[in-house]
């Protein structure tokens, strides 16, 4: 059963008109300026493409500066040869673009009872951008990956102190050998057809797809293939989840998750067929249904899937739904992809606020 949050009092304040509920938001919904931190508006969140100025931001840092004339990735650790690529470098290996959603970590956040410390996000940390750029396999390819490599370690150009008590560091991030030479793992240089936006790493990030934002390093700077794993602040201090064992583990593939983007929580509804629809994603397959429970997840039924199927990007759904009679309803959606996977109707609790795929309930009001 899944109980609406709201109080009788809260949602009789929170109900709204539709136009109300759902102006031209048409800027991110931020949360932090310094370093810039904001999530895609509400009513984005049925586009399958995110246009860029409102794809969300998650930075760890200041944004950093970038001077082209001197900018190089450099490639070196266990390679056959070190490399420095400049810009013109990178883009004479093979073009390839990718529908891919990303998901922070910590995105719904701020659904967590007790709280959990974190930028409180709402639903709106997650997004769904084309990239284009080179396979990552490619550029390491063309060093030559050395026979004792176990992962490889990524440099952002961004440095800062990120805790009290921690030294100045860039952002570093690592990936397993096997999924760093997957195909589908892509060093891009373009967002949506154009040139990569500053916020989201231009020249060149990373665009890990399947896995939660935090593996997808912006401001690319230094690759390096390691004998060791690497275990620095934002691979084993952050995003790090406990498991029933009483085990760290690192967080890794996005878990399934589904959202309703319309109506909005506390919309007022005429007594009327309304059309529910949202989106739905799992890092690990693609989507294979989607269920939408108008009475607080005591009975489910079959919504439709809708528009593009892509392995990388979620999935657009809708239901027409016919409210019985005037009154408070709760609306939920909940998923399964193709590997059965089930989208979770509670959210494990857990001290970093991660993960937090849960069904989550809109409370509406059907007017009589
Ligand atoms: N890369 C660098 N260099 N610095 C960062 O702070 N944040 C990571 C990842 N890559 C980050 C980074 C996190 S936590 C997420 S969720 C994604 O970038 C967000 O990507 P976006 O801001 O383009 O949406």
């Amino acid at each position: 059963m899944v109980h609406c949050t709201c109080s009788e009092a809260a949602l009789a304040t929170a109900v709204k008109t539709p136009a109300q509920a759902r102006p031209s938001e048409q800027t991110l919904v931020e949360i932090d300026k310094v370093p810039l931190i904001g999530e895609t508006p509400q009513t984005l969140l049925q586009n399958w493409l995110t246009p860029n100025p409102l794809f969300y931001v998650r930075n760890h840092f200041d944004t950093p500066e970038i001077e082209m004339s001197s900018w190089q990735l450099s490639v070196d650790g266990c390679v056959s040869k070190t490399a420095q690529f400049d810009f013109n470098n990178i883009k004479r290996l093979p073009k390839y673009t990718s529908t891919v959603t990303l998901e922070c970590a910590g995105n719904n956040r701020s659904d967590l009872d007790p709280p959990a410390p974190g930028n409180q996000f709402q639903n709106g940390a997650v997004s769904t951008a084309v990239w284009a750029g080179v396979a990552l396999k490619d550029i390491l390819n063309e060093v030559g990956i050395g026979p004792n490599a176990r992962e490889v370690l990524f440099e952002g150009a961004d440095t800062g102190t990120p805790a009290p008590g921690e030294s100045e560091m860039p952002y570093l991030r690592s990936l397993p050998i096997d999924v760093a030479m997957h195909p589908d793992m892509l060093v891009a240089y373009e967002m949506n057809g154009e040139e990569l936006p500053i916020e989201h790493g231009y020249p060149l990030r990373l665009v890990i797809p399947g896995w939660y934002g935090m593996a997808s390093v912006k401001w690319l700077t230094g690759i390096k293939v390691i004998d060791y794993e690497y275990e620095g602040f934002f691979q084993t201090d952050r995003y790090v989840i406990e498991n029933d064992d009483g085990v760290w583990e690192q967080i890794k593939e996005i878990s399934i998750k589904s959202l309703i983007s319309s109506p909005a929580v506390g919309e007022e509804l005429a007594n009327q067929p309304t059309c529910v629809a949202g989106m739905a994603w799992s890092g690990n397959a693609q989507i294979k249904e989607v269920e939408f429970s108008a009475d607080g997840g005591q009975t489910w039924q079959p919504a439709t899937l809708t528009g593009p199927s892509e392995r990388y990007a979620w999935q657009q759904w809708h239901i027409s739904w016919t409210p019985p009679m005037a009154g408070h309803y709760t609306l939920a959606c909940r998923a399964t992809d193709q590997l059965g996977n089930i989208q979770p109707i509670e959210t494990r609790w857990n001290e970093g606020g991660y993960v937090v795929n849960g069904v989550r309930p809109v409370c509406v009001m059907v007017a009589a």
